[in-house]
């Protein structure tokens, strides 16, 4: 007995050297995005890396903060007010969908840029908007009173989306704002965020692909970079100033809340900021979850991505149309492609999932002893419990989604449940090929971007990747398809993408012409919609209910492991998960090399860009007019010394929805905006190492050269607030 509690005792010891070890080990990172109404916590520590004005002017409750300077911009970017009649800063890529919107080939804005000449010049951009974060406030007392964490989750749902609703709606009327409450730490807090949108929003500025878009995807997430990735939009208001409608009478949007630009430059381990809208994170969660990105999702996505880019790339190499057709797509699925690499490399460099076992032994432990949270001495057992089970079926999911949906003549089938859907409406003949018509129609846009040679070409080695990791899973209808065709994945590719409708809109525009009421059957033939519906029943039979169930037990488990750990490590800073809610990192201009022999920069120049220059290629041909305002050093006021900066990196924890963020110095003026990730550090969304992780900026200096002198837009300097360097600044590149 004695000698067993003496173990014990011991046991405990070397545990709580374990903890020391661990709360240490996490607060020593400038890691993490804070929610700015509490970012009084961090004043100190701020203050102590160099910030020089207080938290209130950054946000405060009555409203005169810098978040009124912040908007989300569009869906899942960030931008930020430059000036007192609503001019807006974000990235290239962020306002790239608007600019497409506007361009045609007489206009093209990709090759070419935009810059209006005046306000009259501006350019409405249908749909965008922007919101406005006024004010937050923490109602997790009114929504979670007496909601005990153990309550069934069905009913404790339902009791917190009851109040969240009453509560939002009160918020509404009480303050005339728009109210939205948000979960946070998986739900163990809750934020109300009272917003105003507006949605009268203009283009004013975007610079040509060959600087908005340089490097493309082959320095995506990478540093050094040399992008000129924004661009300038401006928010309209009604008379009043409030959110409205476009019209011609809407006037600029008017704030005192506005953000100055500084031009007098930085050097490395100065204090920065990021203000924005990070949008995923997952810092907390087991190494079970974390496992199955590491060994489950990232790896089949890649493995399947790598195969599909392949073949774009060839295709796209080949024929110019086809280049034009698959370029945005190929964008989207490199940039996940490329991320998760980075991230794989990161997690398996930093050793994450070993390290998460050691937490999770040390808080196993703590949670034997603790005896105020009796629920979590089994979660850790329930997580691993849950995620053996759920594996096997997210195995066969990512490849069911990668592969085969990765296949557009499979994935493509899926706008068939509509026309099916047309069919069982009982609709007279004239009216059903009507009906019929309008949903073909609406299948125009997919039609000018396809092209059934590539596609053929991802089918065979897509339907070979799925065949060879899928055995007992593979649905009768494959191995039929398969057989018939001798097992020759040639012969079938050849065979289905002659006989499908799906390959051409005129096919499909004829059949919607001839269709008769209660004849489905020349779908039902098809070849490619047998395949579509044989993997869509499956997966709505057997799989996405076990996934279903997986995630919502996961969810909850999070829920409370997370509450623990706050539990368990008192004093250590937890910050809520991004959940594109406005929040605040703040880190150091740093350089990033962890390997390399010469420490890269923190900064690029316009010199590293004309270096790059390619006129054969089609993402590093830098524009004439740039290259001899380059030759004849005519940067004007912006240039520090006969140099032009371009990009830096700096040490601020940030995810995919910081894009077009404000990145800002030490007195909360603006120094660059945020448009990426070092490769090295992308894991971060699940481990943040501050040698390895870095946000990649456009420096303000390189974005207002190119407004000024190489768009010549030089009248929205005018309305800036921009600090110059009084005597000519000091060389501080490299
Ligand atoms: N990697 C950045 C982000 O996640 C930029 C993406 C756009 N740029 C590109 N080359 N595809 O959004
Ligand atoms: N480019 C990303 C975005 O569009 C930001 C990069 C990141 O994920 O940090 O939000």
């Amino acid at each position: 007995m004695y000698s067993k509690q003496s173990a014990t005792s011991l046991l405990i010891k070397s545990l709580i050297i374990i903890f020391f070890i661990f709360s240490d080990f996490s607060t020593r990172a400038k890691e993490g995005m804070w929610i700015p109404a509490t970012l009084k916590d961090h004043e100190k520590e701020m203050k102590s890396m160099g910030l020089q004005i207080p938290i209130d002017q950054l946000y405060n409750e009555s409203g005169t903060g810098l978040n009124n300077a912040i908007v989300l911009f569009g869906r899942g970017c960030t931008g930020e007010i430059i000036s007192s009649r609503g001019l807006i800063l974000t990235n290239h890529h962020c306002g790239y969908g608007s600019a497409q919107g506007l361009s045609s080939p007489e206009k093209d804005y990709f090759a070419n840029g935009f810059w209006a000449g005046n306000m009259k010049e501006e350019l409405p951009c249908k749909g965008l908007t922007v919101t406005f974060i006024r004010r937050m406030e923490n109602v997790t007392a009114q929504v979670l009173e007496n909601v005990s964490d153990t309550l069934r989750d069905a009913l404790r749902d339902t009791v917190i989306s009851i109040r969240v609703a009453a509560l939002e709606k009160e918020f509404k009327k009480k303050t005339g704002l728009d109210a939205s409450i948000k979960p946070y730490f998986e739900g163990n807090q809750y934020w109300v965020a009272l917003t105003e949108t507006y949605r009268d929003i203009r283009l004013v500025g975007f610079p040509p692909n060959a600087i908005g878009a340089f490097g493309g995807d082959v320095e995506n997430w990478m540093w050094p970079r040399h992008t000129g990735d924004f661009s300038v939009f401006r928010v309209y208001a009604g008379a009043d100033n409030k959110p409205a409608d476009y019209a011609t009478t809407n006037k600029p949007y008017e704030t005192e809340q506005f953000f100055k630009l500084n031009t007098t430059g930085y050097k490395e381990g100065d204090f920065t900021m990021v203000y924005g809208f990070p949008g995923t994170t997952k810092e907390y969660i087991s190494s079970y979850e974390l496992s199955q990105v590491y060994n489950i999702t990232d790896p089949i996505s890649i493995e399947a991505r790598t195969r599909k880019l392949d073949i774009w790339s060839k295709h796209m190499t080949w024929s110019r149309d086809n280049f034009i057709k698959y370029t945005s797509k190929r964008a989207g699925v490199a940039n996940g492609w490329k991320k998760w690499q980075g991230e794989l490399m990161g997690l398996r460099v930093n050793d994450v999932i070993a390290k998460k076992q050691t937490y999770e032994q040390a808080f196993q432990a703590w949670a034997k002893i603790d005896s105020t949270l009796p629920w979590a001495d089994n979660l850790l057992s329930q997580m691993r419990t849950a995620a053996e089970v759920a594996s096997p079926f997210l195995t066969q999911d990512q490849y069911n989604k990668e592969a085969l949906f990765g296949i557009e003549l499979i994935s493509q089938e899926a706008a068939f449940d509509n026309v099916i859907n047309c069919f069982r409406l009982g609709l007279s003949q004239s009216a059903l090929r009507d009906t019929l018509k309008k949903v073909m129609t609406g299948m125009g846009g997919f039609y000018k971007n396809y092209d059934l040679a590539t596609d053929r070409d991802v089918f065979i080695s897509l339907m070979v990747l799925y065949f060879n990791n899928s055995q007992a899973n593979i649905p009768d209808e494959y191995l039929a398809q398969y057989r018939a065709h001798d097992q020759d994945v040639n012969a079938w590719a050849a065979d289905i993408y002659k006989s499908s409708m799906i390959t051409s809109l005129s096919k499909v525009t004829e059949f919607a012409e001839n269709a008769t009421p209660g004849d489905t059957s020349k779908i039902f033939a098809d070849a490619a919609w047998k395949l579509y519906n044989a993997i869509a029943t499956i997966r709505k039979q057997k799989i996405l209910p076990v996934l279903q169930e997986y995630y919502a037990n996961m969810h909850r488990l999070d829920r409370l492991y997370i509450k623990a750990q706050m539990e368990a490590y008192k004093n250590k800073a937890f910050y809520p998960d991004a959940n594109l809610t406005l929040r605040v990192a703040y880190g150091q201009v740093k350089g990033l090399d962890p390997e390399g022999p010469a420490k890269y920069s923190f900064q690029t120049t316009l010199k590293d860009v004309v270096a790059l220059d390619d006129s054969t290629s089609d993402i590093f041909k830098v524009p004439a007019k740039l290259k001899s305002l380059y030759k004849a050093k005519d940067y004007r006021r912006w240039g520090v010394n006969g140099t032009m900066p371009v990009a830096f990196v700096a040490s601020n924890h940030t995810s995919g929805g910081n894009s077009g963020s404000p990145v800002l110095n030490a007195k909360g003026e603006l120094i660059g905006t945020n448009f990426d990730r070092a490769y090295e550090g992308t894991m971060s969304d699940y481990y943040f190492d501050p040698t390895r992780c870095r946000n990649i900026s456009v420096d303000i200096r390189y974005t207002l050269f190119v407004i000024d002198k190489f768009g010549g837009a030089g009248w929205l300097i005018d309305e800036m607030n921009i600090i110059a360097p009084k005597t000519p600044a000091p060389v501080k590149t490299k």
